[in-house]
């Protein structure tokens, strides 16, 4: 088992398999970035061996994360070799769903039971002007194809006042139609050219009086479905959820149980924390053992930061809480 000086275990690991994404959110990558090159970035083998340690350290859950997971090349040989490396692990995917359209039918045969799927408007033209594509039809068609797979869906919505707040109510009747959870998350000031400003700042404590004031939610039971940060709310008279994740006005780090992994196989023990650990030299060193790797893992997890003191550290100003862009950490 990973533990911290906390108190906390790591049992969740989110596993970014490209730095790469062919949209541009604005809040996300808001610069030209460089990508990182090819040969910098884990191989599938590597990944599978990182999984398979993390499994034997009791980590029971993987995200896998971008960039945008459906540029990686080969990305469903992959997902297939974890299923049968791994049989136990519980692998989830974040994806913009802009590039699933015809992989949807392979993805439920290979066992993926959800979907988190990012997406910030509802309107084409709001959502082309944030992300750089006129995809949101197909976006949508995308998601709906999923339900009547049985694939399920959380629809993740950075919140961004000024920008999609007027949506609101759009966002609120599609989770009325849809079994969907629709969550709103609080847009983190993440990477050194951040667009990050106290103006974009609505909070997830004034989204949830404002679906209050629309329409009847009561709070979900606490189940294995609204585990982690999000508050989870049930529409009474609606298939679908709301959900607020609140890292800047509610921090949930006393129960963090992550480890993040970006692409080029650096182990990050909090988001907020550039202070990662190079995972990569190890791998590909033959004289490091598996036993070696463990403790690395081990001596990380007592290295993990209670992530809001580094928010606190930061003040009011408005300059960015760690270096990385969102798309290189895989959020
Ligand atoms: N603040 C909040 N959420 C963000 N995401 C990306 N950048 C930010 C940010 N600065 C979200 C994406 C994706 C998830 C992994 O993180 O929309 O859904
Ligand atoms: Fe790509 Fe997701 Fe970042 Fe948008 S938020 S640029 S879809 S990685």
């Amino acid at each position: 088992m990973i533990k911290d000086n906390f108190g906390r275990t790591i049992s969740y690991l989110r596993l970014s398999v490209t730095d790469r994404c062919n949209l541009r959110c604005f809040y996300c990558r808001p610069c030209q970035s460089r990508f990182m090159p090819h040969e910098t970035i884990l191989s599938y083998e590597e990944m599978i061996y990182l999984l398979s340690i993390f499994s034997e350290m009791d980590v029971q859950k993987v995200r896998l994360t971008g960039g945008e997971p459906f540029v990686r090349k080969d990305i469903l040989y992959f997902l297939n070799r974890v299923k049968t490396t791994l049989p136990d692990l519980d692998m989830r995917l974040t994806t913009n769903a802009t590039l699933i359209a015809g992989k949807i039918r392979a993805l439920k045969d290979i066992g993926i039971k959800g979907l988190n799927i990012s997406l910030d408007s509802l309107d084409r033209h709001k959502y082309q002007r944030i992300t750089g594509m006129d995809c949101l039809d197909n976006v949508m068609a995308s998601i709906r194809r999923c339900l009547n797979f049985g694939i399920r869906v959380k629809i993740n919505v950075v919140a961004l006042k000024g920008v999609n707040d007027d949506e609101l109510s759009d966002f609120v009747n599609m989770a009325m139609e849809l079994p969907v959870d629709i969550r709103f998350i609080e847009f983190m000031p993440i990477g050194h050219k951040t667009l990050w400003q106290k103006e974009h700042f609505w909070s997830a404590d004034d989204i949830v009086s404002e679906v209050q004031n629309m329409v009847e939610i009561v709070p979900a039971p606490f189940s294995s479905l609204n585990h982690g940060p999000a508050a989870v709310y049930d529409l009474v008279e609606g298939q679908g959820r709301i959900g607020v994740i609140s890292p800047l006005s509610n921090h949930f780090c006393g129960t963090c149980n992550r480890f993040r992994i970006t692409a080029d196989g650096r182990l990050r023990t909090c988001l907020f924390s550039d202070n990662d650990f190079r995972l990569l030299p190890l791998l590909r060193s033959k004289k490091i053992s598996k036993e070696r790797v463990r403790i690395v893992l081990e001596r990380a997890g007592l290295q993990k930061p209670m992530g809001h003191e580094i928010m606190g550290a930061r003040g009011s100003s408005e300059k960015s809480i760690c270096s990385r862009i969102m798309s290189s950490i895989g959020g």
